[in-house]
Order: structure tokens, then sequence, then C-alpha cells
């Protein structure tokens, strides 16, 4: 099974950074975000991933290439750890660039030629997972039980209204429908749709089907999707373990502390800046 990570997006939310750093370059501490989602992916035993990319992106391949000069010096140095830091996944990463912002729909359609005729994993790197079993692992168990197509989900976040509402089948195991952002009080469930997702290869035609009838604009792969719900072909798969949305700076500056507060040292700095004075008055 392969992995597809969309990273074509803009990063808007992210600016005046994101003019030349990709979001997905964006690190918490010391790790670019999208490394977690390619560990995630390895340690699901999916060794192959495309990253759909854009332009201005260009830094998110060097990041998956070879470090050769300072693999040398580190090298010479006998600098075990560092090297261990800068050496490349065991991976096949391949990328292809999405043209024209034209939205996940338009996205997951630069990958068919790829995938073929086999299930995947799509993630938005927006969500990075962390738990004792990987999410990706997760979805491909459910899939493998199921034969659908999975939808990652986290059962009544406080901001439901933000994402894709989940409507389920009377047989509490099917997706009947999903709502993007409903309005209070219209929610069809408590079960809201995050940035992972397992599809059949069926998708693509569904996909391209759907291109036919769009008529200009971003395309989402929401057409598709309903398609594959219609005919009783997907499934979700609840979250266990812990999500973190890293897509607002809010949600990153969250994403840091929780990420920091595994490490000694930093967490002695999360405590200052609780009880100590670190805080103060701001810079801003
Ligand atoms: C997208 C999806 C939505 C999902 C969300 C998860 O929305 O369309 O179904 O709930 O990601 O993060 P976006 O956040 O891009 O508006």
């Amino acid at each position: 099974m392969k992995g597809i990570i969309l990273a074509a997006g803009y990063g808007t939310r992210f600016l005046p950074a994101t003019k030349t750093v990709p979001k997905e370059m964006l690190p918490l501490i010391d790790k670019p975000s999208i490394a977690f989602i390619v560990e995630e992916f390895l340690a699901s035993g999916i060794t192959e991933i495309l990253v759909i990319s854009s332009r201005r992106k260009k830094s998110l391949e060097d990041y998956f290439d070879r470090e050769v000069e300072l693999e040398g010096i580190f090298r010479a140095e006998g600098a075990e750890e560092k090297l261990a830091k800068i050496s490349p996944y065991k991976a096949k990463i391949y990328f292809v660039r999405q043209q024209e912002m034209l939205g996940t729909g338009h996205a997951l359609l630069q990958a068919k030629s790829v995938i073929n005729d086999e299930p995947f994993v799509v993630a938005y790197p927006d969500d990075l997972h962390f738990g004792s079993k990987p999410l990706t692992r997760q979805l491909i168990e459910t899939y493998e039980q199921t034969g659908c197509s999975v939808l990652a989900t986290i059962h009544d976040p406080p901001d439901l209204n933000r994402y894709g509402v989940v409507k389920l089948d009377p047989d509490g195991i099917h997706v009947a429908d999903i709502v993007e952002k409903p309005p209070r009080g219209e929610e069809p469930s408590r079960e809201a749709s995050i940035g992972r997702y397992l599809y059949t290869s069926e998708l693509f035609r569904l996909l391209e089907e759907g291109w036919d009838l769009h008529r200009g604009g971003e395309y989402y792969h929401t057409y598709a999707l309903r398609q594959l719900m219609k005919a009783r072909k997907v499934v979700f798969k609840r979250t266990e373990g812990e999500r973190l949305d890293i897509g607002s700076p809010e949600g990153y500056l969250r994403a840091i502390l929780r990420y920091a507060a595994g490490v000694e040292s930093y967490r002695e700095v999360i405590r200052e800046a609780i009880e100590g004075d670190l805080l103060g008055p701001g810079l801003g």
C-alpha cells in the first residue's frame, strides 16, 4: 500500500513565513511537521510515499534527499548521533507538482498513475497523530476487516462545526454521508472527520467522473467520496491516541508544547512560562 501526502497548499495562515518556507517544513522544535507523517506511514508499513507539492515547495524535496556534505563532516568527526539525525528515511518518496491550486479532488487526481489498482492512504499534513498504534495502521486494519474505504474520525471535538461531520448508517459501521462544517444544531452526529483517509482505487474513477461534471473553481473530493458512501463502501475508524491540529498558529503552538512536554529540558521552559515570569507583558 502507498501513502499520499497533500502538501500543495499555500499555507496562508502562516504568512509571511510561508512565502518561502513550505508550511509542511515548519517544525515542532526541530523536526519538520511532514516528517511526522512520513514516520507514521513507515511505522504502519507504508514505504512508498507520494507527496503532492507545488511551486515554492522545493525544500520538501531537499529535505528527503541525502545531505552528503554534512554526512561527510559528521562521519569524519565520528558524530554518530548527528549522523543518525540526518540519515534519510528508508522509504521511496516521490513528488508530483499540482500545477494549479484547484482543490483536493484535483490534487488526488495527480496521483492516479502512481497508485494503480490498490488501496492507498491519504494524509493532510495539518493533522498529526501520536499514540501507541499509528493512525494509518488503524485505518489499514479497519480496511482489512471490512474491505471498505475508511475515514478517520474524532469524537465530539469542542469545535465540531469546523469539521466534515459524518452521518452514520443505521448499522453504526458504515458512513452514509458527510456534511462539511454543519451549522450548530444541525450536525448529523458527533463524529468529525480528520485528515487521514484510506481509499480503494475506485476513488479515481469517481474523481474523474466528478471532474467531468465539475464547472470551474476548486474541485474537492467530496463528490467521489459521496458516491462511495451511497454504495455503502465507506466505514469510519474513531482515532485511538492523540491527534493534534497544526493548521492554525494556535494549534501549532499547542502541538509544539505537547511535543516539548516529552523532553525534560523543554518541560522546564514550559514550567517557567506557567509559574515564572517568562510570559511577562509579551513582545508584540
Ligand atoms: C478538511 C476536510 C474536513 C475535515 C478537516 C480535518 O477541512 O474538508 O472534512 O474535517 O479537513 O482537519 P479543512 O480543515 O481543510 O477546511
